[in-house]
C-alpha cells in the first residue's frame, strides 16, 4: 500500500503566530494525519531574516525568498502569519493566483483587502480562512460564516482588543491612572512599546470591520468603523462609573436595523451585571443577536501563541480534509447586502457627561437648559460636595436615549457657558438590548 501523500503547507512568518502554529502541527502530527487522512508537512518558512538560527521541527526549508514557496506547485496551503498590508497583501493574491489555498491571522489585511481577496479566491475555485484574525483563540468568524448563517445578525458588542482590557480592568475602581496602567501592561507584554494600535482603538476597529462583514454580510472597511480610543479615561471617570452601577469597556459595536447599519468602537458605560462587564484583563468576547439564535456570547483568549495556533491550525485543517477528500471547502458569504452605513451623528444612545463648572447656584439649571432645548433628557446627576479646591464643582449627567448631533451640539454649548470650566469627558452608555 503507497504511503498517503502529504499535503504541503508555505509558512510566511515565524514570530509568536508562526512558531506556534509549526509547533502545534509538529507536536499533534499524528492527530493530524488520522482526522485529515495524510500528513501535514510544513515544507518553507518565510521569514525577513533568514541566517538567524531557528528550530522549526520537520527541516522546513527557512527563507528570505518568497517566490520559494509562492511559485512551487507543491505548496498547497499558504499561511500568512507575517502580519501589515504589504508586502502580505500582494503575496496572498499571488498565492490565491497560484491555485493555493490560503490561511491568514492579519486582520489588517481582511479589514482593508478582505472583499478583494474573498473575489479573487472565489475566481481561482480556493479558500481563504481567516479565523485567527479576530479573537484569537476564539471560535467567532466559523460560526458566523456556518452555525449562524441562518440568522439574520442585528447586533454585535465585542471586546476584541486584549491590551485595552487589560489596561481598562487595571484602572477599574480608580487605584491606577492611565499612565500607570499602559507601563504595566508594557511591563507584562500585553502592549507593545508603540502602543497606538490598540489604544486608539486601531486594532479593535480592524475586527470590527471583519466581524461586521459578515455579520451583516455587506462590505465594511477599516475606515468605514468610527473610532474613539481610551486615551481621555482618567481615574474619576472609573469613579463615577462605579458610583452609577458600570463598567468601562472599549466597546467594539455593530448594529443593524433592516437596510442601515452602524460600526463603531469607542470607550463605553456597560451595565455592571452584563456578562460583558465581567470580561477581564485580556480576555476577549464576541456578543451577537441573531433572529434565530437569540443572544450568543463567546468568550476566550483573544491573543497569544498557543490560542492563535488554535485557530489557525483548525483552519489549516479544514481545509487539507477538503483536500484529503474528506470534507468541503469552507466559502464565506457573498458580501454584497444593500447595508448604508449611518454616519455617528445620526446614532442614538446614552451618554455620561463629566463637566467642571463653576460652584455656584444656578449652573446645573443652565447645563440642562441647554441638553432640554435639543431633546436632551437628563437621567441622573451627581454633583460632588465639598467642591475643589479651585472653587470648582464637578457634575457628572447621565442622559436618556439622544442622537449623538443634538449630544455634541449640547457639548459645544455647555463648553460655551460662562460658568463651565471644561467639559471633561463624553463616554456613550451602552445598555445594552438584552
Ligand atoms: N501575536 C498574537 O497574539 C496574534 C493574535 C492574533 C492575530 N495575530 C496576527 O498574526 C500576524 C502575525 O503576528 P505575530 O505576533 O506572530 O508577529 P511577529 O511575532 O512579529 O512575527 C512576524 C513574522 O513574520 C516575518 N515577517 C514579517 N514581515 C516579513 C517580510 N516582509 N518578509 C518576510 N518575513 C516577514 C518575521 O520575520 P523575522 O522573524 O525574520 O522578523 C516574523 O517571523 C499578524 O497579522 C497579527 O496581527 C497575532
Amino acid at each position: 500500500v503507497n504511503a498517503p501523500v502529504p499535503i504541503n503547507v508555505g509558512l510566511l512568518g515565524l514570530g509568536t503566530v508562526g512558531g506556534g502554529v509549526a509547533q502545534a502541527l509538529a507536536a499533534k502530527q499524528k492527530a493530524i494525519a488520522a482526522h485529515v487522512g495524510c500528513p501535514i508537512r510544513v515544507t518553507h518558512v518565510l521569514v525577513r531574516d533568514a541566517l538567524r538560527e531557528r528550530r522549526v521541527a520537520g527541516g522546513a526549508v527557512i527563507t528570505s525568498d518568497p517566490d520559494e514557496i509562492l511559485d512551487d506547485p507543491d505548496v498547497r496551503i499558504v499561511v500568512e502569519v507575517m502580519g501589515g498590508e504589504t508586502p502580505a497583501l500582494d503575496y496572498v493574491q499571488r498565492a490565491i493566483h497560484a491555485g493555493k489555498h490560503v490561511v491568514t491571522a492579519n486582520k489588517e489585511l481582511m479589514a482593508k483587502h478582505g472583499p478583494e481577496i474573498l473575489a479573487n479566491a472565489a475566481e481561482h475555485h480556493v479558500s481563504v480562512q481567516f479565523e485567527g484574525s479576530v479573537g484569537g483563540g476564539i471560535p467567532i468568524i466559523g460560526p458566523l460564516v456556518r452555525d449562524l448563517l441562518a440568522n439574520d445578525i442585528t447586533a454585535v458588542n465585542a471586546i476584541i482588543n486584549g491590551t485595552t482590557n487589560f489596561m481598562l480592568t487595571s484602572m477599574a475602581g480608580g487605584d491606577l491612572d492611565y499612565a500607570s496602567a499602559l507601563r504595566r501592561a508594557q511591563e507584562l507584554g500585553y502592549a507593545e512599546a508603540d502602543p497606538a494600535n490598540d489604544v486608539d482603538g486601531i486594532d479593535a476597529a480592524y475586527k470590527l470591520a471583519i466581524l461586521a462583514s459578515l455579520a451583516f454580510r455587506t462590505r465594511v472597511h477599516a475606515d468605514d468603523v468610527y473610532r474613539e480610543g481610551i486615551g481621555r479615561l482618567t481615574s474619576a471617570d472609573f469613579r463615577y462609573a462605579e458610583e452609577l452601577g458600570y463598567v468601562i469597556k472599549l466597546l467594539a459595536i455593530g448594529r443593524r436595523n433592516g437596510s442601515t447599519a452602524q460600526v463603531r468602537v469607542h470607550p463605553a458605560l456597560v451595565p455592571a451585571e452584563h456578562p460583558l462587564a465581567k470580561v477581564d484583563g485580556v480576555l476577549n468576547a464576541v456578543e451577537l443577536e441573531g433572529d434565530l439564535v437569540g443572544w450568543a456570547m463567546f468568550q476566550g483568549p483573544g491573543a497569544g501563541s498557543d490560542p492563535t495556533a488554535s485557530a489557525v491550525v483548525g483552519d489549516i485543517l479544514e481545509i487539507a480534509r477538503a483536500l484529503a477528500g474528506g470534507g468541503c471547502f469552507p466559502v464565506p458569504p457573498a458580501l454584497d447586502g444593500d447595508v448604508t452605513l449611518l454616519p455617528m451623528a445620526d446614532i442614538e444612545t446614552q451618554y455620561y457627561l463629566r463637566l467642571r463648572a463653576a460652584d455656584r447656584p444656578g449652573v446645573m439649571a443652565q447645563v440642562a437648559q441647554v441638553l432640554g432645548d435639543r431633546q436632551v433628557s437628563l437621567a441622573s446627576v451627581i454633583q460632588k460636595e465639598p467642591p475643589r479646591s479651585d472653587g470648582s464643582a464637578e457634575i457628572v449627567i447621565t442622559t436618556h436615549t439622544a442622537r449623538e448631533a443634538a449630544v455634541q451640539e449640547a457639548v459645544h454649548a455647555i463648553e460655551g457657558l460662562e460658568s463651565v470650566i471644561e467639559v471633561s469627558n463624553l463616554i456613550r452608555i451602552e445598555d445594552g438590548a438584552r
